[in-house]
């Protein structure tokens, strides 16, 4: 069923964020910790994986090159011309308050993957670079909440503390940014799901089932256990059930039509098991 979004509001929204959002200036920045010894020991973990997975915008706009090679207007102004800038500063800022921690520099994964290159070939198709931008944008939505989760959990336990200028200069900001990237790629989806044929959202369904990751995974062991360690900091394990909700929900309604009562796709909860299960394998 078509959605009635079109592309105009597409870009209307796009050009909004990058008015109203403009890349978080560096001197806005108060880099001041009360207790570093606290933070350092607490967040260690949660701050390289933020830095690192905000870093990786570079990797994601050549993934996005390389699968998208006839982006629509939207697209293109959406991931170069506003949200490349926004989230490069977000994991420049992170990486700045790691140096102040006395801790090591992120390291981001830079180069794009084998799977994402063989897409790219057959996304040079009409049909296929369809399907290809609904995974995209139910990644990119999948991606986002995840980031507005791990912020907003974050600035509670950093209120805990007390590190005032952390919460209102670092994390607050940051976050602010996230649900206008969501909801970009809600929209987007919304508008490319009333418009594929059956036999595209199946192949959507397929892919999404085989390659879905939490962000900044990589189907590397390392990087999973690393995000289960940051779910268990933020207290997302006590409840992987409402986790899986919260990032799964969009896509379990647009992309499955909430199928036999799906709250959430199935994989999604998979990969937070997994990680988890990795995470604790390490800590023992
Ligand atoms: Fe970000
Ligand atoms: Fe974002």
């Amino acid at each position: 069923m078509r959605s009635g979004i079109t592309s105009q509001q597409l870009q209307a929204h796009v050009r909004k964020l990058g008015e109203e959002h403009p890349p978080i200036p560096l001197e806005s920045v108060d880099f001041t910790v009360n207790d570093p010894d606290a933070v350092r020991r607490r967040f260690a973990v949660l701050f390289d994986y933020l830095a690192r997975v905000e870093l990786e915008v570079e990797r994601n706009v050549r993934e996005l090159d390389a699968l998208l090679p006839h982006p629509t207007p939207e697209d293109l102004l959406f991931y170069r011309g506003v949200w490349y800038e926004q989230e490069l500063r977000h994991g420049l800022i992170l990486d700045r308050l790691k140096a102040e921690l006395g801790l090591p520099p992120a390291e981001p994964l830079t180069v794009v993957g084998g799977p994402v290159r063989a897409l790219g070939v057959v996304a040079h198709l009409g049909p296929i670079q369809d399907v290809v931008r609904c995974v995209y944008y139910f990644t990119g939505a999948s991606t986002e909440r995840q980031a507005v989760l791990a912020y907003s959990a974050l600035i509670e336990r950093l209120d805990e503390l007390g590190e005032r200028a952390l919460v209102d200069t670092v994390v607050h900001p940051i976050k602010r940014q996230e649900p206008g990237h969501f909801a970009f790629y809600s929209m987007s989806a919304t508008k490319l799901v009333g418009e594929l044929a059956p036999w595209q959202l199946r192949l959507a369904q397929l892919l999404r089932s085989r390659t879905y990751e939490l962000v900044g995974t990589h189907r590397d062991p390392a990087y999973q256990a690393q995000m289960g360690q940051v779910a268990d900091v933020l207290g997302f394990g006590h409840d992987p059930h409402e986790y899986a909700r919260e990032i799964g929900r969009l896509e379990a309604r647009l992309l499955w039509d909430n199928a036999r009562g799906m709250e959430y796709p199935p994989y999604v909860l998979e990969a937070i098991e997994e990680s988890r299960r990795l995470a604790g394998q390490r800590a023992a």
